[in-house]
């Protein structure tokens, strides 16, 4: 369908439909790097199978391509619904859609190769890096261009979110893979030694911040109200959610970089800025969950609403253990423990990929002219799966992280350490166990969303694109 009369949903679909299967690779190489931890041998020789090659393809899967995808299908639609406008350039919002898929398909060839940067998170060499940065400006011209000609004069706080990602992620990424290449496949960072540190976790920090929070919480602004038909709980907290959490994420990055050769009153200013993330994470954790005022009975029979809700308590978790991990003497202990990937993990599955999956479930039938998901049943099994495989992720990877810790720093009697590192490895068997069985329940799950949104689809009665409403003054 064309013109201005209705939104443009084919590239929130694609986005939507790729989300699931990305999710499903992503998850995949997780559960096959969780048991290379435990047989090593599972990488049978092969070195774009080895564990090292791998990792990073996990990260950048689940992260940009899993998390990406979902968060530009959700942008696309909550910006033009709440705009009550299609969307800037239909051109250019495809353009987006197959860069970005290009971007991924590049990181999966050339990560397994053993093509790397090194800076986590920012692994990609040089001309995946350009290519980013020209998807992303297409990307913000695409969005803020559609809110340019909104046909509402206010501008939804979940676009506020949105829009502080996508111009952070530009800043970021361009800044953080400044590098003069030397061949097609190799570059060096601009910067030397500990500015290069700083200026990775600047990054680093910040892709936390605004890709896996910022975004999502746009997500949640949107997709709570609406499953919940219930208004955000209080419309002025979220506005001052949004001040406080954009301005107080820039400075926390030390906090990955205690105990270094970066000055200590920079690790001292990032601990301090994360603990009073603390505030503004909770204040929004708190908006999201008493929108459900009065509606808190439906819990009973939404699955998709349990989703959200759920995630939301994780992102609460998530928010309040990074603060405490940020404080030095904390982080003397969990710092190189499992304990900061039972952290990252909280966020990673219980945040970002349950509100990914409760917003799909939303969507999907939408955007593809159904009235529901082919069965809501399926749905409820997927997040109760997906629960308990958290649930025996992030606790096995606490006792061992916490395990670790106090491990590496037992000293005997005799001044010499109480252990040695393989004891503290082998010791930790059991905790990685328990974890690739929560990873292999997530990733059923995952098995079962990706089935329904199959059988869904197939259902598709090919509509048209719903159309932009006409008195124009309601929110969408
Ligand atoms: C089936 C689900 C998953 C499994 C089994 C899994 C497993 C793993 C494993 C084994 C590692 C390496 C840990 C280490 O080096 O010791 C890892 C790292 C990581 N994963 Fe996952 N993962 C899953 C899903 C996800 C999702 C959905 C996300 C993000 C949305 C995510 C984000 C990350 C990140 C950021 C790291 C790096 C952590 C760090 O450097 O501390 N994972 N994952
Ligand atoms: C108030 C909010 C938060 C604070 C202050 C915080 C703080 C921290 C701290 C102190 C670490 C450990 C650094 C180290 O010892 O190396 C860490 C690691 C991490 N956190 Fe958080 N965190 C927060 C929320 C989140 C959320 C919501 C997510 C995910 C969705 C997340 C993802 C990560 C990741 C991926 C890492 C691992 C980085 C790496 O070493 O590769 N954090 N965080």
């Amino acid at each position: 369908m064309q013109a201005d009369t209705t939104y443009n949903y084919k590239v929130v679909r694609q986005f939507a439909v790729m989300t699931i299967v990305w999710g499903v690779v992503g998850m995949l190489v997780g559960v096959l790097i969780a048991a290379q931890l435990i047989w090593p041998e599972l990488n049978f020789n092969t070195p774009w199978l080895s564990y090292g090659r791998l990792r990073p393809l996990h990260t950048n899967a689940v992260i940009f391509a899993f998390g990406g995808s979902a968060l530009f299908a959700s942008s696309y639609y909550i910006v033009q619904r709440t705009c009550h406008a299609r969307i800037f350039s239909d051109g250019l919002a495809a353009f987006t859609f197959w860069g970005w898929q290009a971007v991924i398909v590049l990181a999966a060839v050339t990560l397994p190769m053993g093509i790397t940067t090194s800076k986590e998170y920012a692994e990609l060499e040089w001309p995946i890096d350009i290519l980013i940065a020209v998807v992303w400006i297409a990307y913000a011209v695409v969005f803020f261009g559609t809110i340019f000609k909104r046909k509402v004069a206010h501008v939804y706080v979940a676009n506020w979110f949105f829009g502080a990602y996508i111009i952070t992620i530009a800043l970021l990424h361009i800044v953080n893979s400044a590098a003069i290449p030397v061949t097609l496949w190799k570059s060096y960072s601009v910067y030397a030694g500990a500015q290069d540190a700083m200026v990775q976790w600047w990054y680093g920090h910040n892709a936390v911040g605004f890709f896996l929070t910022a975004g999502f919480l746009g997500m949640m602004y949107y997709f709570i109200p609406k499953q919940a038909e219930r208004p955000v709980y209080s419309y002025r907290l979220s506005v001052v959610h949004f001040w406080a959490l954009i301005f107080t994420y820039m400075w926390a990055g030390p906090h990955h970089l205690h105990y270094t050769a970066l000055p200590e009153w920079a690790q001292s200013i990032g601990m301090v800025f994360s603990l009073i993330l603390l505030a503004p994470s909770w204040g929004g954790m708190i908006n999201g969950m008493m929108t459900l005022s009065g509606a808190w009975h439906k819990l009973r029979t939404d699955p998709i609403l349990k989703f959200l809700v759920v995630s939301l308590s994780f992102y609460g978790m998530a928010t309040f253990e990074g603060p405490m991990m940020s404080i030095k003497t904390v982080n003397a202990l969990s710092h190189y423990t499992d304990w900061t990937v039972g952290h990252v993990h909280a966020g990673a599955l219980g945040w970002v990929a349950l509100v990914t999956m409760g917003a799909m479930y939303y969507l999907i039938p939408r955007l593809f002219g159904q009235k529901a998901m082919w069965s809501v049943q399926l749905i409820d099994v997927h997040f109760w799966i997906a629960t308990v495989g958290i649930v025996l992720y992030i606790s096995a990877m606490w006792i061992a992280g916490v395990m670790q810790g106090l491990m590496w720093r037992a000293v005997s009697a005799d001044g010499t350490l109480t252990y040695t590192f393989v004891e503290s490895v082998k010791a930790t068997y059991p905790y990685y166990m328990v974890r690739l069985a929560g990873g292999v329940l997530f990733f059923s799950g995952m098995l079962l969303m990706a089935y329904n949104v199959t059988r869904t689809i197939m259902g598709n009665r090919a509509v048209d694109d719903a159309r932009i409403p006409a008195p124009l003054l309601a929110h969408a």
